[in-house]
């Protein structure tokens, strides 16, 4: 009955009201759902924090985890954890986080202990979530553990030696720097979202370098870049310089541009005539605007690459790629 939809519902709702003085009067209120008793909510409650809060009694040596997980976990994740197949490798991976492929293991990558016992006994093994004991999810932590040489062979895991297990890449993990995930949430006299209007992006956070070939500069570098070939051949951004010469149908075209052509056509990879630049755009244009739409919509295939229909985006209008071609073009002459 726990996995009924209806009971979910039940649940959560109960478990926010009990905070509050309003438990018995929530039915009434919305006049559907029943208070969720204490063992259906414990039924849903199995989550551990990283100082060991919420971990059961019992325990669990690496030697009885090593047999249990041949039987249980092996076939996929490798006698030593090291992944057969395409299955998760769980073991290894040391020092690999900063490369271009990292390997990320409970032993690279987790910062905590707990989170191997409560991710063991909830999702593992696949085939059959929530069938392990406590004590055999004990043996199996503390084994898997062992396997990336966090703890020694006699190891064994119970609430205490859990909790205290320092795990290599803890100091690893930072609170997101960006300034607007920490914002506080307005509760009263709040600004009226419709008159919000968002101006601009924080340059250089968004890596944008691999959007131009053998590029892997990150996004600021790419933007000066960008800047410094302008300047060069004498161009003007496309903010300045075309912003008044657009006709209706181009203004109407920016949105469809932005959201589906933009990814080729403003670096000018895999051989797309890029935005703004004259040059590129001097002949193609010279076919008329009934050939470029007719390009663009049925896809067209050039001597520098492959244009595919409407951008390999057939959920647009002919009309939306006709304004989008319209604001690429004029802002190309
Ligand atoms: C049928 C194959 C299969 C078996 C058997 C299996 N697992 Fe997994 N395991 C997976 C898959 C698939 C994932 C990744 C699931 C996901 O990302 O949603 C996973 C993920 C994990 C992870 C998290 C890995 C990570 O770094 O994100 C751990 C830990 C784990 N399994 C432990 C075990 C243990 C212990 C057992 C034995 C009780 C076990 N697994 C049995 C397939 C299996
Ligand atoms: C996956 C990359 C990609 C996307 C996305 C893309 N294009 Fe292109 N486009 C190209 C390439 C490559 C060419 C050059 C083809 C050639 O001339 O060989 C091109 C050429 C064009 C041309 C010139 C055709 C000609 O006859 O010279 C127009 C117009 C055009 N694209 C419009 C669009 C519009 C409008 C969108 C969005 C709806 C879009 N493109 C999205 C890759 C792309």
């Amino acid at each position: 009955m726990f996995r009924s939809a209806k009971s979910i519902l039940v649940a959560g709702l109960s478990l926010s009201l009990t905070l509050g003085t309003a438990g018995a009067i929530a039915s009434e209120k919305y006049g559907f759902g029943k208070t969720a008793t204490a063992e259906e909510i414990q039924g849903w409650d199995i989550d551990i924090r990283p100082d060991g809060m919420g971990l059961p009694g019992g325990e669990g040596s690496v030697a009885d985890g090593e047999a249990l997980y041949e039987q249980l976990c092996a076939t996929c994740h490798g006698l030593f954890g090291e992944g057969e197949g395409r299955w998760p490798v769980l073991a290894g991976g040391e020092d690999t986080l900063t490369e271009e492929r990292p390997v990320k293991t409970v032993g690279s990558y987790w910062p905590y202990a707990s989170t191997l016992y409560d991710y063991i006994r909830r999702a593992m093994p696949f085939t059959a979530p929530r069938s392990l004991s406590d004590e055999q999810t004990y043996q199996l932590s503390a084994y898997v553990l062992y396997l990336n040489e966090i703890v020694d062979e006699d190891f064994v895991a119970n609430k205490e030696t859990l909790a205290a297990v320092e795990m290599p890449n803890q100091e690893g993990f930072f609170v997101d720097p960006r300034p607007d995930v920490s914002n506080t949430r307005c509760m009263e006299n709040c600004a009226d979202p419709s008159k919000l209007q968002i101006v601009g992006t924080l340059q250089g956070i968004t890596p944008v370098g691999h959007f131009v070939e053998g590029a892997d500069a990150p996004a600021a570098s790419h933007h000066e870049q960008e800047q410094k070939e302008r300047q060069m051949h004498g161009e003007e951004s496309a903010e300045q310089g075309h912003q008044a010469a657009l006709s209706d149908s181009a203004v109407a075209g920016r949105d469809t541009y932005d959201n589906a052509c933009q990814a080729c056509h403003n670096s000018g990879i895999a051989g797309s005539p890029k935005f703004g630049d004259k040059s590129a755009w001097k002949d193609r244009i010279g076919q008329g605007m009934q050939v470029l739409v007719d390009h663009a919509i049925n896809g067209y295939s050039g001597d520098t690459g492959i244009m595919p229909p409407k951008g390999g985006r057939s959920d647009l209008s002919d009309k939306q790629v006709e304004q989008a071609v319209a604001y690429m073009v004029e802002s190309s002459q």
